[in-house]
């Protein structure tokens, strides 16, 4: 906490918890700070002053901080009496780490730091290291987040800001900000203190943001089936109705009685299983074969309806039954077909000319190449793209993380197939995004590539 002379900086607010968390702060503080507890309910207080009055007792006074700020009880803000900003907990059970600045420090805002705003208007700062909220309440604070741009010490700031508080008060605000993670401290060299540990500096900001906003623990906010936009907004339709269903080509059907009994065993097509790059274009993969491979993988088996509204089953299993993956194929080597990027329709079992050869069929074999080391241009690209609102009308919080596995486990259904097919296949990791919107004209936000798979025959 803080050490030296008392300051007036930073206040305690007493945030109004759920009943279950009072009844456990209440339950939980020793006489001694029974009636602070009490005091803190008619508004804030700032923190000097109750460590001059707490001089004695002062391990008491911090253990009750830390036991409100464990049950998310408890904002710190700064300065006292009209704060600019304000920091609390997201979530129960953490330690409150209050920042104790010198003024030989050098501080930078944290990679990790998002700004955004919430429903009623407020400006938030939060960063996925740490499960803590800032708000900040004054155009100050953004000041100094600017400034904090390039690593600066508290008296640098001032001369640049022109402000005319001290060393002393800014450090109090910068100590909240480093509470909150959303600055760090950096070494004479400009290295922060969060790039220094090589579990944090291998994190990329949108990958830690995402995998701690798509996992319970370190936030609040809503998670799982919510339904949110029921009744505000038609959700997507189970299956896609063809949009270029007058181009429709219908592919064979197979019967699967008479594929299972020449099948290879199912051990021996998950131990053979390879990512085959290399394909023979002496003879290329058939429109049979692409029908039988799409039939086995991808068709809708049929529709029902339940009281959540309508759904299909397909060979692959999908979290949610949402199914918003529709299938896209480049065609660059097939007997029967010709090339062009085809809709694979998985009820009507038909391929749709989308788009004959263009600039962006032909990049997107080329980005195949690339991704795959330059080994394979393939004879057949398939663009796995999804219906984003299939599965964010009904998810909050992890709705993209479940379409991200739910492509993972297409890959896998299609390797399978492939190798029992004895078809080279080859899942990729990387795709473009705006070549696909070019390609089907339909908005990046409606419908986008998430994935890709080379098929062909084996050279
Ligand atoms: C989601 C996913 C993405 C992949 N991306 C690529 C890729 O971009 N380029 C590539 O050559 N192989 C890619 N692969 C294939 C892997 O490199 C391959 O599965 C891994 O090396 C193991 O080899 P195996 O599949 O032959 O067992 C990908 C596989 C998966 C499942």
């Amino acid at each position: 906490m803080n050490g030296g002379a008392p300051s007036r900086g930073i206040a305690l607010r007493r945030l109004e918890t759920r009943a279950s968390a009072r009844l456990s702060i209440e339950q939980a503080i020793g006489p001694a700070v029974q009636p602070l507890w009490q005091r803190l309910g008619n508004g804030p207080l700032p923190l000097a002053e109750l460590e001059a009055e707490f001089e004695d007792t002062l391990p008491q006074l911090y253990a009750f901080v830390q036991r409100l700020w464990a049950n998310c009880g408890l904002a710190l803000g700064w300065p006292a009496g009209d704060p600019e900003l304000e920091i609390e907990p997201a979530v129960a059970g953490e330690v409150l780490k209050l920042g104790v600045g010198m003024p030989t420090d050098r501080w930078k805002v944290s990679r990790f730091a998002q700004l955004h705003v919430d429903d009623s208007g407020g400006t938030l700062l939060e960063t996925p290291r740490i499960p803590v909220i800032t708000r900040i309440l004054k155009p100050r604070v953004a000041a100094v987040l600017v400034a904090l741009a390039v690593p600066r010490t508290a008296a640098e700031m001032l001369a640049e800001l022109r402000w005319r508080s001290t060393s002393k008060e800014l450090l109090e605000m910068l100590a909240l900000l480093w509470s909150a993670g959303v600055i760090t401290r950096c070494d004479a060299e400009g290295l922060s203190e969060e790039d220094a540990q090589p579990e944090l500096l291998q994190w990329e900001p949108h990958d830690l943001a995402f995998h701690m906003r798509s996992r319970q623990g370190r936030h609040s906010y809503p998670m799982g089936a919510s339904f949110r936009f029921r009744g505000r907004i038609d959700p997507h339709p189970a299956v896609k109705p063809n949009p270029w269903r007058e181009r429709a080509i219908a592919l064979p059907k197979f019967d699967l009685a008479a594929i299972a009994a020449r099948d290879p065993p199912f051990t021996s097509v998950l131990e053979f299983r390879r990512s085959i790059r290399a394909m023979d274009f002496s003879r290329p993969i058939s429109l049979a074969q692409i029908a039988e491979f799409l039939f086995r993988t991808a068709r809708v088996r049929h529709r029902f309806y339940t009281e959540i509204g309508e759904f299909t089953s397909r060979p692959y299993p999908n979290g949610g039954a949402s199914y918003e993956f529709e299938l896209y194929l480049t065609i660059n080597a097939c007997a029967g077909l010709e090339r062009g990027f085809y809709y694979y329709d998985p009820e009507g079992h038909t391929l749709s000319l989308v788009r004959r050869p263009n600039e962006d069929t032909e990049a997107l074999l080329d980005d195949a190449w690339v991704s795959s080391a330059r080994q394979c241009r393939p004879q057949v690209l398939i663009t796995i793209a999804s219906r984003f609102h299939r599965v964010s009308w009904k998810y909050s919080g992890m709705a993209y993380a479940a379409q991200l596995k739910n492509a993972g486990v297409l890959y896998q259904t299609f390797y399978l197939v492939a190798t029992a097919m004895n078809l080279a296949g080859c899942g990729l990791g990387l795709g473009d995004a705006a070549r696909f919107a070019r390609l089907t004209e339909i908005s990046n936000f409606e419908e986008g590539s998430v994935g890709e798979f080379m098929l062909g025959t084996p050279a």
